[in-house]
């Protein structure tokens, strides 16, 4: 079969920004003009490509964001993009724009549109994967990841300061509306009392007898963290249900958004730059519908379906360790 020759690439920000998105595009802008071609940025992911709001790079246009949070090309949900009418306007504008190769930096629901416009019209792209909540199979982490888990790590620890000197019971709920990585790393790494991730049934009777228990022992500061995703509720909730169960008292903090934002990590920058890098050689080389990740810290094609049809499985031993851990 002969090789495509791709000469103009499209590169688009999708779904939830992360930290890194921008160290991403700018790996894919210089790396395309270095290789002679053309760099067009589609503004607000699939919005963008609808509306036709597109716009040609060149290596300046990247210069000093390898440092910086968000997505200068901006990111959206797209909601018309899963309508067929919708996407057939978006190819038309590709077209328009004579844009023969696709590079999609987002999550999954970022590659579920990959996948519909390279069934319906054959367009070739690669993806990279780029969520805080490190959900995407074919990869072991994701860009933005390591950034996010970072800055809930700080907020944990400053909110032990307080929970130490008010002998005060926290719940910090964090980002993670499938999955608990940012939940499970943060909360060993924050040494924290228990850890409730989506993965996992949550059993409130037996954590309100932990929870009690430790109070017995004496220990002054308790902190549990919970993914947004768990089964038994947010943090709220789940503080109501222990305080109802055993009469302590408790506080909530919501991480939210501050997950999302702020100056990517090296770790974060590092990924970036080798996914940009090996997403581009990957396109021109005539490759289409993989994404490309990192596992075992070598590049690692994987088909885009996968990469959300999969799941990958979250450390089990970890969560064990954890709580052993936090057992004294
Ligand atoms: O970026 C991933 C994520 O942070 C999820 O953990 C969260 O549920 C979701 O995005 C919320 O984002 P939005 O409000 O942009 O839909």
């Amino acid at each position: 079969m002969t090789k495509k020759s791709i000469n103009n690439i499209g590169v688009f920000t999708s779904g939830g920004d992360s930290p890194g998105m921008n160290a991403a595009l700018r790996a894919v802008v210089r790396t395309a003009i270095y290789h002679g071609k053309n760099v067009f940025a589609i503004k607000c992911g699939y919005e963008g490509m609808i509306n036709g709001d597109i716009e040609q790079l060149n290596s300046r246009s990247v210069s000093n964001i390898i440092q910086t949070g968000g997505t200068i090309i901006k990111t959206a949900r797209s909601e018309r993009f899963r309508d067929p009418q919708g996407r057939k306007q978006a190819f038309e504008n590709l077209q328009k724009f004579g844009i023969d190769g696709l590079i999609a930096i987002g999550g999954d629901g970022t590659f579920h549109g990959c996948v519909a416009l390279y069934n319906e019209f054959k367009v070739s792209i690669i993806g990279i994967p780029a969520t805080i909540d490190n959900d995407i199979y074919g990869t072991d982490f994701t860009i933005g990841y390591d950034t996010a888990v970072n800055t809930a790590l700080d907020a944990i620890d400053k909110i032990r300061d307080t929970a130490q000197s008010h002998n005060r019971f926290f719940i910090i709920e964090v980002m993670g509306r499938d999955a608990g990585f940012i939940g499970l790393e943060t909360g060993i790494a924050g040494g924290v009392e228990s850890i409730l991730i989506p993965e996992v049934k949550t059993d409130v009777n037996k954590l309100c007898n932990q929870i009690q228990s430790l109070f017995d022992r004496g220990k002054t500061s308790n902190i549990v963290v919970v993914s947004e995703g768990d089964d038994a509720g947010g943090a709220y909730e789940i503080g109501a249900k222990i305080k109802q169960k055993t009469g302590i008292d408790y506080r909530v903090v919501i991480l939210g958004y501050i997950q999302r934002g702020g100056n990517p990590s090296a770790k974060d920058r590092l990924l970036a730059s080798k996914l940009g890098y090996w997403s581009v050689k990957h396109l021109i080389d005539g490759k289409a519908n993989v994404m490309v990740g990192e596992i075992g810290g070598e590049i690692a094609l994987t088909d885009i379906e996968d990469t959300f049809g999969k799941k990958k499985p979250i450390d089990m031993d970890a969560l064990e360790m954890a709580m052993t851990l936090a057992s004294g």
